[in-house]
């Protein structure tokens, strides 16, 4: 396990992922009854950009710092909200120095009676998330398996809740493991909101899982499709090699809000965040039937 998300919090990727999850959650508080979040990838839960790690590779300079500095249309700061209010309070009376990773982001959007489990197999991170969390009730930190975590944990005693998957993909086969893992866990929990993270190195390998999983939730009805939402963004030609060009999330039960919130983000994000040639973006309710609306500068 070489990968470590110090050295990319606050990346394009994180924006878009954590805007997501932070709405998922806004939205859940909308009821009086707690919630439970469950992250199988949780990471370190605070990332410290004067760190050696962000200044070696400053992905937050092109990610977080471009979407503080520019000017935001009122839908697209609305779409920003939670996830913004979340890192100015890490950074009050500072400049940027802090990025919340997706545990420092439940923790704080939570409310007390709400649950948040978060999984994380590398020892140190896990003993690291142990100690940041340790004052705070609500919070249980496992160092174990996510996916392993995920089949015994769900369904919870909690009827609505958020899963993120977030996995690190240094495994060529990680999008298999994702698939096996979730397909359980969302057979036994078809009430949750699952956010599932995916790197478009490989789009075919995205496209299998993707539809594949729309495909088998749509299938016997456990899910209805519109209820199956794709969000992805890229910052450059896909095509292109190196640094990770683009990314995005799959969302199972997803907020009623949030595609339109989406349909204000994106673009603004693929315009506001393009490294290159071929940045765009694409939101689609309906994989595998052909795309609700698909746009590209
Ligand atoms: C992309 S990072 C997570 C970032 C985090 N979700 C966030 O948004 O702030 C992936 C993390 O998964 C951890 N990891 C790798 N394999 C794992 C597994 N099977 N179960 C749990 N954690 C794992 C890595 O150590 C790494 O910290």
């Amino acid at each position: 396990m070489n990968y470590r998300h110090a050295f990319h919090a606050g990346n394009f990727a994180d924006v878009l992922k954590h805007a997501v999850i932070a709405q998922c959650l806004e939205h859940l508080k909308k009821k009086d009854k707690p919630f439970r979040v469950i992250d199988t990838h949780a990471g370190i839960g605070l990332y410290d950009l004067t760190s050696d790690q962000a200044r070696r590779s400053p992905e937050f300079k092109d990610g977080i710092a471009r979407v503080l500095d520019a000017e935001r249309p009122d839908a697209v700061e609305a779409a920003l909200a939670p996830l913004l209010g979340v890192v100015a309070d890490l950074n009050r009376s500072r400049g940027l120095e802090a990025y919340p990773g997706s545990p420092e982001i439940a923790a704080r959007l939570a409310r007390p009676a709400d649950r948040i489990q978060l999984c994380e197999l590398h020892q140190e991170d896990a003993r690291t998330l142990d100690q940041r969390y340790a004052k705070d009730a609500k919070v249980k930190v496992e160092a174990r398996d996510g996916y392993k975590a995920l089949k015994a944990i769900v369904p919870p005693r909690e009827k609505r809740g958020l899963v993120l998957v977030d996995p690190p993909f240094e495994d060529r086969d990680e999008m298999a493991h994702m698939a096996e893992a979730i397909m359980p866990a969302l057979e036994k929990w078809l009430t949750g909101t699952f956010v599932f993270w995916r790197p478009l190195k490989d789009i075919w390998a995205a496209e299998r899982f993707d539809v594949g999983l729309a495909e088998w939730l749509i299938s016997e009805q456990r899910i209805e499709p519109e209820k199956i939402l794709r969000a992805d963004l890229w910052v450059r030609d896909l095509s292109t090699e190196g640094k990770l060009a683009g990314a995005g999330v799959v969302i199972v039960n997803p907020p009623y809000t949030l595609e339109a919130q989406l349909l204000a983000l994106l673009p603004w994000l693929a315009e506001t965040l393009a490294q290159g040639e071929g940045a765009g973006w694409r939101l689609d309710g309906a994989i595998g039937e052909g795309s609700l609306m698909v746009d590209e500068f």
